[in-house]
């Protein structure tokens, strides 16, 4: 299961959380620094709970995947998954290193050009991609739409005509392969509602190539996040790279082949597949067979580049071990309880002596009312008081997109740090905001 763990393997400790991670460090008197900047600091300045993104973080991830994919020897092109974190910042940052955007919806199509990415570097993926959505990709002038269905593509087909525009197609395959992640982020089985059935490709590929206003380009996969393991991408690169040979065979130039995202990192201490394994499985699969490859990865590239920062509001005891209530709860981050996931939590205060330091088990939970509001359960931390801080690690991905005012609590605020540098990227909201767009009809 996603990040599940034997249950004997001891939690790695906050001093091994940090020195697996670059970018964090731990010193006595600041604390815990991101990059350059004391955690505390910000903490501090914008209250909690806040995000905060290391740009450094970002930018090392980048190049060191481009570095893979080139040493390689691939012609591979990133596409970074929006729906991971899409704040204009993280968008902007990326697009400037020369990452194109994989896009789901009107609005991250818009995000991903208001941060100034070229239309013709997104990708548009997703199932249910609606008739307008479709119409507003084609006008942006989108470089590649990845079409899901066979309705789908006769409905791009007619709008393409009407808009008098010619539609840039991969037909997104559904290879029937297991990512072996947890089961509500796979995406490449049968019984998903993702893709079309390869054996289903050949013909409909030959269908596209007929239909006015598609230019079929090639063919895309996306399997699921958070994979641990080559061997599903190997696989299904092998389901893409044959279906290449087989169409090219019936005489169709394909030219593009867009592998999708999925690589998973290290939440807890668990082994994960490297940017070189990912290549060496894309060079190994397509080498030969002149295709421009296309990756859209997102949890990679910004999970660990961010945390989320928040405060003990209270320790209260509990049958087995103390509650720890810190004032971020699951509508800030909801991955723990929505997969089971681990983040690590580590205090921002510097150690304090051995002697005081003895770890003690605690449930590290939310203020929200639901049990499902859980960030750790018997986690070995050094002992919290309230109005202690601690730092949730790797969520810069799938963190505050995913966040929710649900309890009218407002969003968290965020901050990006870079160097010894940090700014403000979006601001808490006030209370008032959570209600100043509702109406009130006048007959109550
Ligand atoms: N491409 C497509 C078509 C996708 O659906 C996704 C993610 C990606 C790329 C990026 O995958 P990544 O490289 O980030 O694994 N909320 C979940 C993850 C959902 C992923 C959805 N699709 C989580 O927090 O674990």
């Amino acid at each position: 299961m996603h990040g599940s763990i034997p249950p004997a393997a001891p939690d790695p400790t906050p001093a091994e959380l940090i020195s697996a991670r670059p970018f964090l460090s731990q010193g006595t008197p600041d604390g815990l620094a991101f990059e350059g900047v004391p955690l505390a600091a910000i903490a501090d300045a914008l209250g909690t709970p806040t995000y905060v993104y290391s740009a450094g973080t970002i930018r090392a991830r980048f190049a060191a995947l481009t570095a893979a994919l080139t040493a390689a020897g691939l012609s591979a092109h990133i596409h970074y998954a929006v729906k991971a974190n899409d704040h204009l910042a993280v968008l902007r940052l990326l697009g400037r290193l020369g990452a194109g955007a994989d896009v789901v919806s009107a609005g991250e199509l818009g995000r991903a050009l208001a941060a100034g990415i070229p239309a013709e570097r997104i990708v548009f993926s997703g199932v249910g991609k609606t008739g307008a959505e479709l119409a507003r990709a084609l006008e942006a002038g989108t470089g590649q739409i990845n079409v899901e269905s066979a309705e789908e593509l006769a409905e791009l087909s007619a709008i393409a005509t009407g808009l008098g525009r010619i539609a840039p197609v991969a037909l997104r395959v559904n290879p029937d392969i297991d990512a072996g992640t947890h089961a509500k982020i796979t995406t490449g089985l049968a019984q998903n509602k993702f893709g079309i059935p390869a054996a289903e490709i050949p013909a409909l590929y030959a269908q596209a190539a007929r239909l006015p206003g598609i230019a079929p380009m090639g063919l895309a996969l996306h399997i699921g996040s958070q994979i641990l393991s080559l061997a599903p991408f190997r696989e299904s690169f092998s389901v893409l790279a044959r279906l290449v040979r087989e169409l090219r065979a019936s005489g169709f130039p394909l030219t593009r082949v867009d592998c999708g995202g999925g690589l998973g990192v290290a939440y807890r201490n668990e082994p994960a597949p490297t940017p070189e394994g990912l290549a060496g499985a894309l060079a190994e699969t397509f080498r030969g067979l002149d295709v421009a490859l296309l990756l859209e990865p997102g949890r990679w590239l910004l999970a660990p580049a961010g945390l989320l920062l928040a405060s003990v509001v209270r320790i209260k005891p509990g049958p087995e071990r103390p509650f720890v209530v810190l004032d971020a709860g699951m509508n800030d981050l909801i991955r723990p309880a929505l997969y089971e996931a681990w983040h690590g939590i580590v205090p921002l205060a510097p150690p304090l002596a051995p002697t005081n330091a003895e770890p003690a088990s605690a449930d590290i939970v939310g203020p929200i009312c639901e049990s499902a509001d859980t960030f750790a359960t018997a986690r070995a931390l050094p002992s919290l008081v309230p109005g202690a801080r601690v730092a949730l690690l790797d969520a810069g991905a799938y963190g505050r997109v995913m966040g929710s005012a649900y309890n009218a609590r407002p969003r968290a605020a965020e901050a990006m740090v870079d160097g010894e540098h940090w700014a403000l990227i979006r601001p808490r909201p006030p209370l008032a905001s959570l209600w100043a767009d509702e109406l009130v009809p006048d007959w109550l």
